[in-house]
């Protein structure tokens, strides 16, 4: 059976293509979704991609996640920096987590280099832009298909 993954997107990731173009590119959200699409499509794997400014929004995605998914592709966006309940959460879904950036954050300012779920997620992918977001499916393809999924 397919295995379903889960592809979260913290705050202000809705502006992408807007937003600071000279660091998150050109690409709109709506375009790493269809990336995300196509890959998943060739990966045998069901995609959910969702969006949300919210932090607690986002960890009850993670909550649902330990009975509606296989594995999460999470971008926390800033809350990667801050936020304890979406570590918590990380853990609490008992599930693959794999930590994306579009940027890399160890080349920008001190206070991103800091993330408070690296160490809980099975691996993390920064710096390659949309190109990350499918590096992070073929990663969790291979871990759900190690583990039987
Ligand atoms: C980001 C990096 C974070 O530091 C930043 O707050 C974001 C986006 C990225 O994808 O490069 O909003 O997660």
């Amino acid at each position: 059976m397919a295995a379903n993954i889960l592809v979260l997107n913290g705050p202000n990731l809705n502006l992408l293509g807007l937003r600071e173009p000279e660091i998150y590119g050109v690409d709109t959200l709506g375009d790493v979704e269809a990336r995300c699409a196509t890959k998943g499509k060739a990966l045998g794997l069901t995609i959910d991609f969702r969006q949300s400014n919210h932090e607690g929004e986002l960890v009850t995605w993670l909550q649902e996640a330990r009975t509606g998914a296989d594995g999460v592709i999470l971008n926390a966006a800033g809350y990667t920096h801050t936020s304890v309940a979406i570590r918590d959460a990380v853990l609490a879904c008992e599930k693959p987590v794999i930590e994306v950036h579009l940027s890399n954050p160890y080349s920008r300012e001190d206070f991103r280099h800091h993330s408070f779920i690296s160490d809980v997620a099975a691996g993390v992918i920064c710096g390659f832009a949309g190109k990350g977001y499918e590096l992070a499916l073929e990663a969790i393809a291979d871990i759900c298909g190690r583990s039987g999924n």
